[in-house]
């Protein structure tokens, strides 16, 4: 498919006023999506698990205009307070997908939006709160033309979130998502996201992610900045075309359930990614002394308990530690017992694989 198969054709319905409310789940990038070229196009393919709890609710309610706006009409509250402060980035966004969504001028638009994990926890809500904008929209696009082919439905749900935010196109379907065009995938695409469309091990289906928050907060460097740094990186190259490979090694490790190559891989990627910020230009570090104490503390763990329990980071502070459910147990017990310490003010979240989006 390309862009163009997303302008839709003339609409069949006219709706005057409603609200449509979806909740769309964060996301966890086991490969890591980083490095992007024109418009939101990433510069290596990405996997992710689809989280369960942690998840962005967004009620988008829409009034017909008598005649269409000059330019988009809209206002958005963030947990029960007016946010001018994110119009900016809406506003981009809209005009981003204005060609895909010809409708948006034609209405008010109020965004409601809350999520399920606090502000301040420096997890970002940038994936699930496009993927719950991005799915709001193509619910008012489906009333406008019901014959809409429900598969359609979410590749181009995938495809605007995408032009929010990279890592949303990833947060529409669940539990194993792919995005990004990678030779050895059927039906991969820069586009949009599919679901992963091979054999999964049972071991990953309930697969959990306890989010060690290590620093709350906002963090110093955006993704956008980060991702722009890989323009002329002298380590680019390889790093996408190792994503690449990952994610071909990946194949066997899902299919045959080999969480020690499971653990290799994903770990590896997690230092990756932050490799690649420290050696960028300019350099900097996300990672926090605690991040590494913890890295350190889940390695001993794991060599004396023989558990599976591995860690994954995103641009960020924070621990994302990963293990199957048949460990539970033991590792909430290691969490409690040698991690906490680590977390600011003790926290941290328990979540686990999820199954995607859900209309409310
Ligand atoms: O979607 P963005 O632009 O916020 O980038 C996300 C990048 C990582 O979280 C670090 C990796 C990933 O694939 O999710």
């Amino acid at each position: 498919m390309t862009e163009n198969d997303f302008v839709p054709a003339a609409y069949t319905h006219s709706i005057q006023e409603g609200f449509v409310t979806w909740k769309a789940p964060s996301n966890i990038a086991l490969i890591k999506y980083w490095g992007k070229t024109g418009t939101q196009i990433p510069a290596n393919p990405s996997i992710s698990f689809t989280l369960d709890g942690c998840a962005t609710t967004t009620t988008l309610k829409y009034r017909k205009m008598s005649l269409p706006n000059e330019a988009f009409s809209f206002e958005i509250w963030f947990e029960g307070s007016l946010k001018n402060a994110f119009k900016p980035k809406i506003e981009t966004f809209f005009k981003r997908i204005e060609t895909y969504l010809p409708f948006l001028k034609d209405y008010h638009i109020t965004i409601e939006t809350s999520n399920t994990f606090p502000h301040s926890s420096g997890i970002a809500s940038s994936a699930s709160g496009m993927a719950a904008l991005a799915l709001c929209l193509l619910d008012l696009e489906k009333q406008l033309y019901p014959a809409m082919d429900p598969l359609f439905f979410y590749k181009k749900a995938s495809f605007i979130a995408r032009l929010g935010s990279g890592s949303a196109s990833r947060s529409i379907e669940g539990a194993l998502v792919l995005w990004g065009a990678h030779q050895e995938t059927r039906g991969s695409s820069d586009l949009y996201a599919i679901k992963y469309p091979y054999q999964v091990h049972k071991v990953f289906e309930d697969y959990n992610d306890t989010i060690l928050l290590v620093e709350e907060g906002e963090k110093q460097v955006s993704s956008s900045v980060g991702h722009d740094l890989m323009q002329g990186h002298p380590y680019a190259d390889r790093r996408f075309a190792q994503a690449h490979e990952n994610i071909s090694k990946l194949k066997d490790v899902f299919a045959s359930g080999d969480l020690t190559e499971f653990i290799a891989i994903v770990e590896s990627e997690a230092l990756t990614l932050h490799a690649m910020m420290m050696t960028s230009r300019p350099y900097y570090l996300l990672m926090k002394p605690n991040t590494l104490s913890i890295i350190d503390t889940i390695w001993e763990f794991r060599r004396k308990s023989k558990t599976h329990v591995c860690f994954t980071l995103d641009a960020g502070a924070n621990v994302h530690l990963l293990y199957p459910e048949s460990e539970k147990e033991e590792v909430i017990q290691f969490i409690k017992d040698e991690l906490v310490v680590y977390c600011e003010n003790g926290h941290y979240i328990c979540d686990g694989i999820g199954l995607g989006a859900q209309k409310m």
